[in-house]
């Protein structure tokens, strides 16, 4: 990305849970390390924690639920009607956990980014945290990473990578520190991310690499 285009980017930011990627974004567009603007917030889940920081910071915050026997893409297209009401210049999936059919990915091509604790390549799907500390426990690894990605189809936490940022697992350390870890490394590669995707200096390569 990186334009002449100087105004704030427009993020429309799908969540699913507790939003802590989601503040992170938010406090990156306020204290303007991240030239853009959170404007909107949209949940497939009710009363999840996100949805609550949406309203603390003044952003619509808005539920999409599934209708019983809804075909998946009969509620993307639900979903991209209501996204692309929002005019968003880039869709954040952070912590978004469904996944999404060309019935919405085609209204945003380009534009879809996604979240995943992995590296590339590595423990797609849900429960990616918990398989690799499961794997250093029994000796099978020693790090793992996070990773944000283009999503233009319909592979599970596959796509042009943006960013990657290693972490080491310290077994000794415990779970929750790794858990900690990872989520904190998840902040600032996807902050990064979004602000080289967002600049509007053109020298801003495309590529982030953080440490963790
Ligand atoms: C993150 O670990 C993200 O990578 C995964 O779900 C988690 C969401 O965390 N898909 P939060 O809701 O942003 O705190």
């Amino acid at each position: 990305m990186g334009s002449t285009d100087t105004r704030p980017k427009r993020l429309v930011v799908l969540v699913s849970g507790t939003g802590s990627n989601l503040q992170a974004i938010l406090d990156a567009c306020a204290d303007t390390s991240l030239h853009a603007e959170v404007v909107a917030v949209v949940s497939n889940r009710a009363d999840v924690f996100a949805l609550q920081r949406a309203d603390a910071a003044g952003v619509p915050a808005v539920h999409i639920g599934v209708h019983p026997d809804e075909e998946r893409s009969d509620y993307d297209a639900r979903l991209a009607d209501v996204v692309a009401g929002f005019d968003p210049d880039l869709v954040v999936l952070a912590g978004w956990m469904r996944i999404l059919t060309m019935s919405f990915l085609g209204w945003f091509p380009d534009r879809v980014v996604n979240l995943h604790p992995a590296l590339p390549g590595e423990l797609p799907g849900t429960g990616a945290i918990e398989q690799a500390w499961d794997e250093a426990v029994t000796g099978r690894r020693t790090t793992t990473g996070v990773m944000v990605h283009l999503v233009p189809d319909e592979r599970v936490d596959g796509g042009p990578v943006l960013g990657t940022a290693t972490v080491d697992i310290d077994v000794e350390a415990g779970f929750e520190q790794f858990v900690t870890l990872v989520h904190a490394t998840e902040h600032r590669l996807l902050v990064d991310t979004l602000a080289t995707l967002c600049s509007t200096d053109p020298t801003r390569n495309d590529r982030t690499e953080v440490s963790a």
